[in-house]
């Protein structure tokens, strides 16, 4: 890769920096993707397993994918990706993660401060009291579970056809408002709002910065797209620094 110099003055002159990551940051741990060859939207229908019309038809066959889900995701550790973003909480004073992604790689890489947009697997909310818990279990020793008082326990997760929580979308578009630099990992850039944030951070003068394999609808918008693995690419902007 061929960081540019401006994408190294952006960096040394940047106070404030924004990371927006989806599945592909997670791929190289060995999550699978949404789209594309292997994604899990190839194999499965989302409208059968992550709307809340299908919660409310079969919450059992729901829970049963996701304990699959947690079961696959259990095991699997940060990669070089993750533990580069986890640096730069460090690194820079004002710096804020948002990550489309449940699966809390993030967190065991070692970041605190971030935005999970789509909500986190590992976390439970009981459908009468709307309590929110983390659970840990794979698998499922009760498919489907059920909260201490009696109701059906769901995953905390934003599935099509819900909003996202209003105080968590407000915060992912101040951060990317206010960013100076905003680099964004292993998106496709089509599900919204995740996929206006970067439009959002370039009307507001940030520099933004694409990381994926391929080219997306954000490539021509961003300042800069760099192809190849986030793996790869995040420690070789990390050296320049
Ligand atoms: P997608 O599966 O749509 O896109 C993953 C992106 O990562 C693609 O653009 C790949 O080219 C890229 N990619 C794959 N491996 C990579 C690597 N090693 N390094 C860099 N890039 C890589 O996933 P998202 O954009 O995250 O929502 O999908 C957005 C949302 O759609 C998800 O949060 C999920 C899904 O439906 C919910 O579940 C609510």
């Amino acid at each position: 890769m061929n960081c540019s110099s401006s994408l190294k003055n952006a960096f040394l002159s940047a106070k404030k920096v924004t990371v927006l990551t989806g599945a592909g940051i997670s791929a190289e741990s060995g999550v699978p993707t949404f789209r594309g060859e292997g994604g899990l939207w190839r194999n499965f229908r989302a409208e059968d397993l992550a709307t809340p019309d299908a919660f409310e038809k079969d919450p059992k066959l729901v829970w049963e994918w996701y304990d699959w889900r947690r079961q696959v995701i259990k095991p699997l550790k940060p990669n070089r990706g993750h533990e580069v973003i986890a640096r730069f909480e460090d690194r820079f004073s004002d710096f804020t993660l948002i990550t489309q992604n449940i699966d809390g790689l993030h967190k065991k890489a070692g970041n605190e401060k971030m935005i999970e947009l789509h909500g986190n697997i590992w976390k439970v909310r009981c459908l009468k009291e709307g309590k929110v818990e983390d659970n840990l279990e794979a698998p499922l020793s009760l498919i489907p579970p059920y909260c201490t008082c009696g109701s059906l326990l769901r995953p905390h997760i934003v599935w099509f056809g819900e909003s996202l929580p209003y105080d968590t979308i407000q915060q992912a578009y101040r951060a990317s408002e206010e960013c100076d630099i905003m680099i964004v990992v292993g998106t496709s850039a089509v599900v919204q709002p995740a996929a206006s944030l970067p439009i959002i951070a370039r009307q507001h003068d940030a520099y933004v910065i694409e990381i994926n394999t391929e080219e997306t609808p954000l490539s021509g918008i961003a300042n800069e797209s760099l192809i190849g693995k986030a793996g790869d690419i995040l420690p070789e902007i990390e050296r320049l620094l």
